[in-house]
């Protein structure tokens, strides 16, 4: 396994009143949808997706429990631990109508994809739908607008955009327009109901997943998916749909002691 490269922090940018994006003094390249494994010496060691890859990297953290509190609150100067990137499964575009479906912090991996839109030869057309519980949930919205993609927002409370889930909007646009596929990142119930939708309309379909990592890379088995086994740090963390049907995905996932935690949260919360 690769030592943590420590880099310096840049700038902690405060996005909403619990996402901070913090900005490294590290250029590297890496593929839609991988990740870094980030250490903080005494603290701990886990994933996160970047928001931004052109220039520094940024990663953007929601603070939900004692590892993304002290990512928040780091400082410019302070050294932080980086490997990576890493990751098999990552955002993989064909055709050339693409929906984005994004819930809260989930809009964070698929920011450099999203302003990178024309960098293909092949021109595409974007979708974004993007749901927060509330206004002040919602992240990058003015870096969205600042591409040509089509942006819709939900909120959950109707404090912007439509007061409904994403997967309301999709199910609706879908019945008119036929996407060549969609690419998904946020909470697991919101994603569950966007794979059935995607399966129903036999649209192509990739989400990003989320599970408890220790080793990043294949070795410790902590991230496997049952019953298949596939490693979500190694093959994915984007997975197609075919993958994930029949699989625990939406229903449970293992905590840091390998037990099963039933996802109890509401289908129609889009940011947790
Ligand atoms: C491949 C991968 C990429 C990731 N990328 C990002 C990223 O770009 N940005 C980011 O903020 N996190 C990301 N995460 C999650 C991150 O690794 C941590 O799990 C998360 O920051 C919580 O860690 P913690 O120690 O602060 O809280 P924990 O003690 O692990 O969790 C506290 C509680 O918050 C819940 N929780 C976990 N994530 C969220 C969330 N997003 N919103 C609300 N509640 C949550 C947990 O289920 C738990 O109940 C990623 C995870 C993986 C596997
Ligand atoms: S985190 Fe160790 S195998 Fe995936």
């Amino acid at each position: 396994m690769d030592a943590p490269e420590m880099v310096k922090v840049l700038e902690v940018k405060e996005e909403t009143p619990s996402v901070s994006t913090i900005v490294l003094e590290k250029k590297v390249k890496a593929k839609y949808g991988q990740f870094f494994m980030l250490w903080i010496p005494d603290v701990g060691e886990k994933p996160y997706t970047f928001s931004r890859l052109d220039d520094n990297l940024e990663i953007t953290v929601k603070r939900v429990g004692p590892f993304s509190e002290k990512m928040c609150s780091l400082k410019k100067g302070d050294l932080i631990g980086i490997r990576g990137p890493y990751g098999d499964g990552y955002f993989n575009l064909t055709g050339k109508d693409i929906c984005i479906i994004a819930g809260g912090v989930g809009i964070a991996p698929l920011m450099p994809l999203i302003e990178n839109q024309r960098e293909s030869e092949r021109e595409r057309n974007f979708t974004v739908i993007f749901g927060a519980n509330t206004k002040d949930e919602l992240l990058f919205v003015d870096r969205i607008k600042k591409t040509d993609v089509e942006l819709i927002i939900t909120t959950d409370d109707g404090s912007a955009g439509e007061k409904c889930p994403c997967h309301e909007v999709l199910s609706r646009i879908t019945k008119k327009r036929r996407f060549d596929q969609i690419l998904c990142c946020g909470p697991e119930p919101m994603m569950k109901e966007i794979l059935e939708i995607a399966i129903k309309e036999k649209i192509p379909c990739q989400l990003s997943l989320e599970r408890y990592m220790k080793c990043g890379i294949g070795i410790c088995g902590s991230c496997s998916l049952d019953p298949s086994g596939l490693l979500v740090c190694k093959d994915g963390p984007v997975f197609s749909a075919e993958k994930l049907i029949n699989s625990e995905f939406g229903k449970y996932r293992r905590d840091a002691s390998g037990s099963r935690a039933y996802l109890r949260y509401k289908a129609k919360c889009q940011n947790w």
